[in-house]
């Protein structure tokens, strides 16, 4: 720890105050080791449903009490993975951020009493909705300042870091979410719907894919941010085919699935509609769905440039998932941190999944002149609604890669050069995986 602080730490932007307090916290970490040295207690997808399914008030309070004893611990464990970075990282902007929203949490959420009525439930899932909400901006911090610090970190380091952090983060707000979701349900009385918490026992896949074309192909053609002058106003995104087993239906997390779709369509479309500039009509991408006895799989396939962020790459497409600028260049490109800034510094954050996106497009829709164009540009992320829901800020294949293993399953890229990209997400369908959290 010495050696650490002894360094001459290089940082970007960071304020003094802020690195002072961040140095402070190193030495007030009795209760952090002692929460650190817990086990997490983690879950499978059928525990969170079967264990939701048939709610009653004690139950619920026992949901509560698991969320208020567990969070605690899954959040020491990465703040102690944050203080074994370097100095020269823990203290640049947006990480130093996230330390101090983390060390705030755990004083929270250590502290907070023992729910024994419904109405202490209550007043927890009002404590969890504000934490949530102003964790919003977490995902953009992390990715600002690891990529500022990508200079400092071997790759694999950096990467690792940043998997457990994201991960760690996903399973705690999945937590949080699904109480609150149970709690909702419970208040309602609401025993009819499909969903239990946060999770559809009846997510119908294609339905879901049809859902986040739609909303891709309502935008106007737009390359500009690539550098393309797009002087055909009539062209469109390409059509996407979907096909295979359209009845398909899982129990999942329809926001995860979605997230997913969402992202691998988008670059596909970009991806399309970059390689085939001088066509009217684009060739369409293929959607496939297979549902077999214990996994759900989609490939969607482009005949875009070969590589799923649009830009012809060299390195393998798997390096789209890196948070380092020597495996991935675009990391340190200076609008894609202008960005991160922006998204970063904002009340709140992203908008993370594709129906806040919907809602926020609508939104401004109805609050903006009629020529409104609904493509977000990354000159044009702050507006008087907030922060665009989706700025180019280069996190949507890492966080889809994520959220494909969070439960077991798994995202990969094959690109045929010269020819175009498939995507192959696969879900295991049974929900046996226990979450794919380290510690
Ligand atoms: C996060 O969003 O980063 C969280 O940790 C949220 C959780 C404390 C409810």
């Amino acid at each position: 720890m010495k050696r650490l602080l002894r360094r001459a730490p290089v940082t970007h932007g960071v304020n003094t105050e802020r690195r002072q307090s961040t140095a402070l916290h190193f030495y007030q970490n009795r209760q952090l080791e002692l929460y650190a040295s817990k086990q997490t207690k983690r879950l499978t997808l059928r525990q969170l449903v079967f264990f939701g399914r048939s709610m009653n008030e004690e139950r619920l309070i026992q949901s509560g009490n698991y969320v208020r004893t567990e969070l605690p611990v899954r959040i020491a464990h990465r703040i102690r993975d944050l203080q074994a970075l370097p100095y020269v990282v823990v203290t640049q902007e947006g990480v130093a951020r996230v330390y101090e929203l983390y060390w705030s949490a755990f004083e929270k959420f250590r502290r907070y009493p023992e729910i024994k009525t419904l109405s202490d439930n209550e007043a927890f899932c009002a404590f969890l909705r504000d934490i949530l909400e102003e964790h919003a901006a977490v995902i953009p911090s992390l990715s600002l300042g690891l990529s500022l610090s990508s200079p400092y970190l071997p790759p694999d380091q950096l990467d690792s870091f940043m998997r457990r952090m994201l991960v760690s983060r996903i399973s705690r707000r999945v937590l949080a979410e699904h109480h609150i979701a149970l709690s909702e349900h419970f208040a309602r009385r609401d025993s009819r719907s499909g969903d239990v918490g946060i999770i559809d026992t009846g997510l119908n896949i294609s339905e879901s894919v049809n859902k986040c074309v739609k909303f891709l192909r309502d935008r106007r053609f737009d390359l500009e941010e690539d550098g393309v002058d797009m002087p055909d106003q009539d062209k469109e995104w390409p059509e996407v085919v979907v096909e295979g087993h359209l009845n398909a239906k899982f129990s999942y997390i329809r926001e995860h699935l979605e997230y997913i779709v969402f992202e691998l369509l988008k670059n596909s479309m970009r991806a399309t509609g970059l390689k085939h500039l001088d066509k009217s009509t684009l060739p369409p991408i293929h959607a496939t769905i297979a549902a077999s006895t214990d996994e759900i799989g989609i490939r969607i396939s482009d005949q875009g440039m070969s590589s799923t962020s649009g830009r012809v790459i060299k390195a393998s497409p798997q390096d789209l998932f890196s948070f380092s600028h020597t495996r991935n260049a675009a990391r340190l490109e200076t609008s894609r941190i202008g960005a991160l800034r922006t998204v970063s510094s904002s009340k709140q954050g992203m908008k993370a999944t594709v129906d806040e996106q919907l809602q926020w497009w609508k939104r401004r829709r109805r609050d903006s002149a009629p020529s409104f164009d609904v493509d977000a540009r990354s000159d044009d992320i702050e507006t008087e609604a907030g922060v665009a829901p989706h700025p180019r800020i280069g996190i949507g294949l890492p966080m889809s890669n994520i959220f494909a293993r969070y439960f077991g399953g798994s995202l990969e890229l094959i690109s045929l050069d010269g020819w175009g990209t498939d995507a192959y997400i696969r879900l295991p369908k049974l929900g046996t995986n226990l979450e794919g959290i380290e510690l």
